[in-house]
């Protein structure tokens, strides 16, 4: 069975972000893929302190928090969801500090990965999404994952403000059909 794991960098529990994930995520259990949210604004993620104990050891980080559990996470699952508001031009700092982590984690964890990026945006100018999506994309194309899907929501700052943009949340509800789609191309 296809797996598909949300991780939230949006710290509004009803916010834009989550709503987005929760439609995709609802969509797949509607397609009989098995489903999982994280909100990393409640995971307890320390930062990268660049020591590279993962490295030279090979046995991953050292520090013990949630981020071993987010790797089995992220392992576990075929296709992940990153949401994060845009927040000065970026992600936010919740979504950062989990993405830098990913530099202890095990090479196995990022092979045959699909993604699905979900990006909400007070601005209306695509632009303003270019860093976090150019951001990903890059880090994405070193590890060699693939991003299946990119939803910007633009124009929304209240919480639950993309709920009356009915394009976007149709572009949610679609988007495990086209990488369904894309996998059944594949295989
Ligand atoms: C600290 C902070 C920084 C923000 N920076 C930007 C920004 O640079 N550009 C923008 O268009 N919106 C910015 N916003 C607005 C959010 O992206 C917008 O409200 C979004 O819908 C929030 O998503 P959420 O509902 O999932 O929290 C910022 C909001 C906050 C709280």
């Amino acid at each position: 069975m296809v797996k598909i794991t949300g991780f939230s960098g949006s710290p509004r529990k009803n916010g834009n972000t989550n709503f987005l994930m929760e439609t995709i995520l609802k969509s797949a259990a509607d397609t009989g893929w098995e489903t999982d949210f994280v909100n990393l604004n409640k995971a307890d993620i320390g930062f990268c302190e660049a020591c590279d104990a993962c490295h030279k050891s090979g046995k991953g980080c050292i520090k013990k928090d949630d981020m071993q559990m987010m790797g089995e996470k992220m392992k576990e699952a075929d296709v992940w969801i990153l949401g994060t508001p845009v927040y000065w031009w970026g992600p936010t700092a919740q979504l950062k500090v989990f993405t830098d982590r990913w530099y202890g984690l095990p090479r196995e964890t990022f092979q045959n990965k699909k993604v699905i990026l979900v990006v909400p945006m007070e601005d209306t100018e695509d632009k303003t999404a270019s860093h976090v999506i150019g951001m990903y994309q890059d880090s994405f194309d070193y590890i060699g994952v693939e991003i299946a899907d990119i939803i910007v929501a633009k124009g929304v700052l209240e919480a639950g403000a993309v709920k009356s943009k009915p394009e976007i949340i149709k572009q949610a509800e679609e988007s495990v059909s086209k990488i369904q789609t894309k996998m059944k191309q594949m295989y």
